[in-house]
Parts: structure tokens; C-alpha cells; sequence
């Protein structure tokens, strides 16, 4: 009998070699080589019986007809903003996240509330388990079922004969295919069964919901050539000790990636936060040195959101950096730029950098804000409560405009500020001076923005 060829994998890339490699040339990654069996891609075809040769012809662009498109509504709102406005039919979302961030609470959430019938396929837990977490969360609709099961082979047939809406998998690192001898959440695994869903998702036209686990890095377990094969990926993220929980989307081939759902992890699943501002905003009474307020902008929609700062003498040689929520390559930028523009003696402090509620947020407007924060600490000047920040800051110290305007402006007036502070780059522009009754200060460098702010006190 013909011995068996093996070859070596990437966990991490899917790369492959003949012989065992220390280090990954694809992909940079140490000791990811491991031994699987070879199989051909026709073997694993007619073994799983799914699928078949079609042969299609190039067609002119003007002549392909579209169909109008229906979106699923999940009647999770967060949830449809993230996909760009509902479920696309026939699509494979990847949802990915730490263990215990609530990916499976959210699944089931949607499977209990969306109107469509859902196969929820569980590889992790029991069906028992799931009722017990399912009453929790109180579902609207009864259309859910469950299905306890790891093989490919046996829930495509199940997916076949209950004709479902919506299909979700938790998670595609515990399934398995009887077409490749591998262990469960190996590349090749992970890779066939994703391949026969994708194809069944597209042949079908049901939409496709796959949990992913991420690894040590951050990114989803397994190639990242299954990034690649789904339409969607999606990010569930947040700080553990917050409740606050976001959903970020990182591909998206039918809408945009900028969007985020937000939600609040509650003892009867996820609250949906669909006025984020007003969560994030702990309403400091100004009196507080150290606290400053951000207008950022995320996907379309403006919020408010504290950020808080502390600077104290460094005790040992190196000063520390901390930051929760903010990027910190940023923020030693920005302390550079303080350095030389205010004078701030960065060798020899501690800034710790907190942005309220755990949230991560990547809006370069909030700069402003941040340099402020760690220049009222450090000064030990409160900031007045009801002036707010939105500017974007260079490395010569100049404030740059930032998009959507006026949009941050009306958000601030809604939420009860009377002052923002905003980039001289705006006076052009005269439609935000017409809209709002809250003071708009211009400020072209940061020097004038301190001198506002601080030059009564020093
Ligand atoms: P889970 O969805 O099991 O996480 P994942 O599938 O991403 O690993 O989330 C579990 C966590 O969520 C668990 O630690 C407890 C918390 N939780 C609540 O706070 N409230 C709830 O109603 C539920 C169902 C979970
Ligand atoms: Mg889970």
C-alpha cells in the first residue's frame, strides 16, 4: 500500500513545505509548521459529494442583470449598522473575538430575535446549555433550532432539509470534515469546511454566521485565507472588566468597515447602546483637573466621550505611558508636541490615558481632546464642563479640520455644551455657523487653544 503524503502547514498562514521549517517564510511566524496529510482538492470534492464543475462564460459588464437586493433585518440595530444595513442573502459573515466576550450571546441573541427561521449549530456546547443561556435572553420570536453537531457532512444535509433563513456556526474551529485527516481546527480543517459552507451559503443563497476564536495576536485562529474566502469579518471586542462591548467590522464587501455597533453586556445578554454619547459621558462637574470631552466621530455617527488623564512625576528612569482605549504611539506624538509647544517636561513624567467606558476609538479628531486632558493634569486646571473638543493635531502643533463638522457640532449642542473648540480650517466653512447657537472657538495652533484655556492660571 502507497504510504500516506504528508506535508507541513502554517497554522497561521496556510503556507506549505515539504519538510519542517522553525520559521515561517510567508509569514514571519515561529514554530507554526505542522504535519497534516495531502489531499487533493477533487478528492475532497467527490468525497463530500458538494459541489460540481460548472463552466461559465464571459459576459459584458452592461448586459449582467442585477436583482434588487432584500437584506435580512436581524432586529438587532447595532448589528445591521455594522453589515451596512441588514444581512445580505447568500453572504458568510465571520464574527471573531476573545473567549468570553459574548460572540455566542450575540449569535444566539440574533437567532432568538430575527424573524427568518435559524439553524444555530453549536460545536461547543450542549443543547441544554444553550436553552439554559436561550431563556435568559428572552427571545421574540420561535423560530429557532438547534443543532448539536461538528461534522460538515452531517449539518449540510440538516441545513438542506429545514430550509432555514439563516445558518450560524459556533465556531469554525471545531468542525470537522471527514474528507481530511486532520485534527478539528487545524488549517486544512478549518479551511474544507469553511470551503463546502461558503459554497453551500452561495449555491443556496442562505446567509452564513461563522464564530471564530482569535489567538494570542488578536487575529482569527486558522489561515488567514478564510478572511479572505467570507464577505464580512467582524470584530467583537471590548475590555472584560467593562460591560461595554463593540463590534467592529474589518471587511465588509457590501458596505462599509468605519461603521461600530455598540453594546452593554447585561444579565440578560446585550443591550444594544444606540445613543453612545450619553453613556460615555460621565457628566463631570468641571471641577476635576485632568478630564476633557472628545466629539469623535465613528462610521456615520458622532458621539462625547471623557477622556481622562493623569500625569505625575516619574519615580523611577523611565516614565511610563499608559493608555486604555487610545493608541499609544499617538499619544507619545502628542506628548512630543507638547514638549515643544507648552513646554511639558516629558522625560520626567508618568501619563496615564484613559478614554471612558473601555472604548477603543480610532478618530484622529480626539487629539485635541487628549492633549488638553494631560496638559489640565499636569497643570491642575479643570477644564470647564460644558466646552468640548474636535480637532485633529500635527506635529508642528497646528490644528487640522476634521470630517463631519457639523454633524460633531450639533451632537455637542444636543448633549448640552456650550463651547466647542474646532480648527481654524473651518471658517470657510459657513453652513456649521448658521446651524447652531453653541459658541464654535477657531483655533489654528495649539498654542491659542492653551492660552484659551490655561492662561488666566499661569
Ligand atoms: P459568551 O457568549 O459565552 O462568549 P464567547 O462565545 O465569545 O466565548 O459570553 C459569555 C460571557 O458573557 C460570560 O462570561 C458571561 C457573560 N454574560 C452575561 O453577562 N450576561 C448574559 O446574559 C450572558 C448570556 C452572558
Ligand atoms: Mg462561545
Amino acid at each position: 500500500m502507497k504510504k500516506p503524503s504528508t506535508t507541513y502547514v502554517c497554522q497561521q498562514c496556510g503556507a506549505t513545505s515539504p519538510k519542517w521549517l522553525g520559521k515561517c517564510p510567508s509569514c514571519g511566524q515561529w514554530n507554526t509548521y505542522n504535519e497534516e496529510l495531502v489531499q487533493t482538492t477533487d478528492r475532497i470534492r467527490s468525497a463530500s459529494g458538494i459541489g460540481g464543475r460548472t463552466v461559465n462564460r464571459a459576459v459584458h459588464i452592461s448586459e449582467i442583470q442585477t436583482r434588487d437586493v432584500t437584506r435580512i433585518n436581524t432586529n438587532n440595530n447595532e448589528f445591521n449598522r455594522v453589515l451596512g444595513g441588514g444581512i445580505v442573502p447568500g453572504s458568510v459573515i465571520l464574527i471573531g473575538g476573545e473567549p468570553g466576550i459574548g460572540k455566542s450571546t450575540l449569535s444566539l441573541q440574533i437567532a432568538l430575535n430575527i424573524p427568518q427561521k435559524t439553524l444555530y449549530v453549536s460545536g461547543e456546547e450542549s443543547a441544554s446549555q444553550i436553552k439554559l443561556r436561550a431563556d435568559r435572553l428572552k427571545a421574540t420570536t420561535d423560530t429557532c433550532l438547534i443543532l448539536c453537531e461538528v461534522t460538515v457532512e452531517n449539518i449540510i444535509p440538516q441545513i438542506r432539509e429545514n430550509n432555514p433563513g439563516l445558518v450560524i456556526i459556533d465556531s469554525i474551529q471545531t468542525l470537522r470534515t471527514d474528507s481530511v485527516e486532520s485534527s478539528p481546527g487545524t488549517v486544512t480543517q478549518i479551511r474544507e469546511c469553511a470551503d463546502l459552507l461558503i459554497r453551500h451559503a452561495k449555491e443556496n443563497n442562505v446567509p452564513i454566521i461563522l464564530i471564530g476564536h482569535i489567538n494570542k495576536d488578536g487575529n482569527i485562529a486558522g489561515p488567514k485565507i478564510l478572511e479572505h474566502m467570507v464577505d464580512t469579518v467582524l470584530q467583537f471586542e471590548g475590555d472584560s472588566s467593562h460591560v461595554y462591548r463593540v463590534l467592529r467590522g474589518i471587511k465588509n464587501r457590501f458596505g462599509t468597515t468605519s461603521e461600530m455597533g455598540i453594546f452593554e453586556m447585561l444579565g440578560d445578554g446585550l443591550r444594544e447602546v444606540s445613543n453612545p454619547g450619553e453613556l460615555l459621558l460621565h457628566k463631570h462637574d468641571g471641577n476635576t483637573s485632568g478630564v476633557s470631552v472628545a466629539v469623535a466621530v465613528e462610521g456615520l455617527r458622532p458621539f462625547a466621550v471623557e477622556i481622562q488623564s493623569l500625569v505625575s512625576t516619574a519615580a523611577y528612569g523611565v516614565p511610563q505611558r499608559s493608555t486604555t482605549g487610545f493608541d499609544q504611539k499617538r499619544l507619545n506624538m502628542l506628548l512630543a508636541v507638547l514638549e515643544r509647544r507648552a513646554g511639558f517636561r516629558l522625560g520626567t513624567k508618568d501619563v496615564f490615558l484613559n478614554i471612558a467606558g473601555g472604548i477603543k476609538i480610532i478618530d484622529p479628531a480626539m487629539d485635541l481632546a487628549v492633549m488638553v486632558a494631560v496638559l489640565s493634569s499636569d497643570l491642575d486646571i479643570s477644564i470647564d464642563a460644558k466646552t468640548c473638543f474636535a480637532g485633529e493635531v500635527g506635529l508642528t502643533g497646528e490644528i487640522r479640520p476634521v470630517n463631519r463638522v457639523e454633524q460633531r457640532i450639533s451632537e455637542a449642542e444636543k448633549l448640552g455644551f456650550e463651547r466647542i473648540v474646532i480648527s481654524s480650517g473651518h471658517r470657510k466653512n459657513t453652513s456649521i455657523l448658521h446651524v447652531s447657537t453653541i459658541e464654535i472657538v477657531h483655533c489654528g495652533k495649539i498654542e491659542e487653544v492653551f492660552r484659551l484655556l490655561f492662561a488666566r492660571s499661569r
